[in-house]
């Protein structure tokens, strides 16, 4: 059984480059590659298991995908496409919806089998639906497919009830492409976002407003194929500052931006881990324990829900009591019993978690259920006696590029087995 071996160990030192954002950024772009007839190439592009799936479903649909260097893709979508993507490839990854928009642009059509539920809440669609029936596109679920299709997608002013990041995506992709103007209110402001938009004006759109909560698209009549450097993976930093938290020591980020993680620095400096931007960017030391403070999750530039698991990892070791909230998915504390099994004093009501410092966790065998999940249950491991063990491996290889690694150059004794 895949998994991770952790023991706890020296404080972290040392020096490490944060991976490309494949997961959250990348599969966008990937997707976005296919608005323009041509080669686009992605670079940055380090490989994760959900990165297969997105290959997968783009070659589903018609595109060349090919690997021109160890995290560099080139995506072809010359050809006519076919604009389905089956039910196999979408249960394994939700991110696969976000070719919805590029293949009603290109296309005028497609069939996307709808996502379920997963690990972390229910994840409904619907304002990526009521935001592409308002730019004209008519749309049903048959059979477990969302079917869609419009003569012609035509600008519209769109009110998202939530700023959800993957309805933004997908409205984006679908607007620049389209007839006239499309406004996005209450857009979400993710640093994802704001990537994926300048990648499309690279290719000839016109998005103005990308990082705001209001995103203008002018329409344009076609977008040309263009090389892209993926943004760093502020997720896989913000993991690597509470690791340091937990295990103590002093590291260096390259590659990672502190603008993108303002929040987890102040929560972190809060807490009493010092975080600075530095050239090339982010240092982070801890002496000691921590202190415990409340943490509500909330769209960025709050405190992010991906955050949320690894946050509660730490604050299981700090000073004091601490109360999180998470206020974007209705289900995210599965995690917790597994960090009660390490004995940790979590008490989890709905939305709200009620978590006691200890002083140290003890090492045990854990499961892990989804990707953020598991990585917060690795860090765990860096702050409790003895041995843990992480299965599920896979869950947190569907979106970290060899964050055993990454750990151990820091001095971490954490080994990934087969
Ligand atoms: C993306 C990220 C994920 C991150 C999340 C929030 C990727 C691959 N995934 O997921 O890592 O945790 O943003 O930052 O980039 N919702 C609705 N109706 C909709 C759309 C969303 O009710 O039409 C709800 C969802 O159920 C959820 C909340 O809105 O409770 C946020 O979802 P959303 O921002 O869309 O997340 P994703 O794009 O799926």
């Amino acid at each position: 059984m895949e998994r991770f071996v952790v023991r706890s160990g020296a404080p972290l030192s040392g020096t490490v480059r944060v991976s490309g954002a494949t997961k959250n950024s990348g599969l966008k772009q990937m997707a976005g590659a296919l608005l323009a007839p041509g080669v686009t190439v992605l670079r940055n592009m380090p490989p994760v298991a959900d990165l297969d799936v997105m290959i997968a479903v783009l070659r589903a649909i018609g595109a060349a995908v090919e690997w021109s260097g160890s995290d560099e893709l080139r995506i072809d979508a010359t050809g006519s496409l076919h604009p389905e993507a089956p039910y196999e490839l979408v249960t394994q990854m939700r991110a696969s919806i976000n070719v919805l928009g590029p293949l009603l642009a290109r296309c005028g059509q497609a069939k996307v089998a709808m996502p379920g539920g997963d690990a972390i809440g229910s994840r409904r669609l619907d304002m990526h639906f009521r935001g592409l029936e308002a730019m004209g596109v008519e749309l049903e679920v048959v059979h477990g497919f969302i079917e869609a299709r419009c003569n012609a997608l035509a600008g519209a002013r769109v009110v998202l009830e939530f700023p959800s990041v993957g309805a933004t995506e997908n409205l984006l992709a679908a607007a620049v492409l389209a007839k006239g103007q499309t406004i996005i209110e209450n857009a979400a402001r993710e640093p994802e976002i704001t990537d994926l938009a300048a990648f499309f004006n690279r290719m000839g759109a016109q998005v103005f407003g990308a990082g705001s909560s209001t995103i203008e698209i002018e329409g344009v009549d076609e977008l040309l194929p263009v090389e892209s450097e993926i943004m760093g993976d502020r997720i896989e930093a913000g993991t690597l500052l509470m690791a340091c938290g937990i295990a103590g020591g002093e590291v260096m980020l390259e590659g990672a931006r502190f603008e993108h993680l303002e929040m987890v620095a102040l929560k972190l400096g809060e807490m009493g881990l010092r975080v600075s931007p530095t050239p090339d960017g982010l240092w982070a030391r801890g002496d000691g324990r921590l202190s415990a403070v409340d943490i509500a999750t909330l769209p960025y530039p709050g405190f992010a829900t991906d955050f949320m698991p690894m946050a509660v990892a730490l604050l299981t070791v700090c000073e004091g009591t601490s109360i999180v909230t998470e206020n974007v998915f209705d289900n995210r504390f599965g995690f917790v019993d597994e960090l009660v099994r390490m004995g940790a004093d979590v008490r989890n009501e709905g939305r709200h978690a009620v978590v006691r410092g200890v002083e140290r966790l003890s090492g045990a065998p854990v499961q892990a259920n989804d990707v953020r999940a598991g990585a917060a249950l690795l860090i765990a491991g860096l702050g409790a006696d003895g041995e843990t063990t992480v299965y599920g491996r896979r869950h947190v290889d569907r979106g970290y590029h060899d964050l055993a690694g990454k750990l151990r150059s820091l001095g971490a004794d954490v080994e990934a087995l087969a």
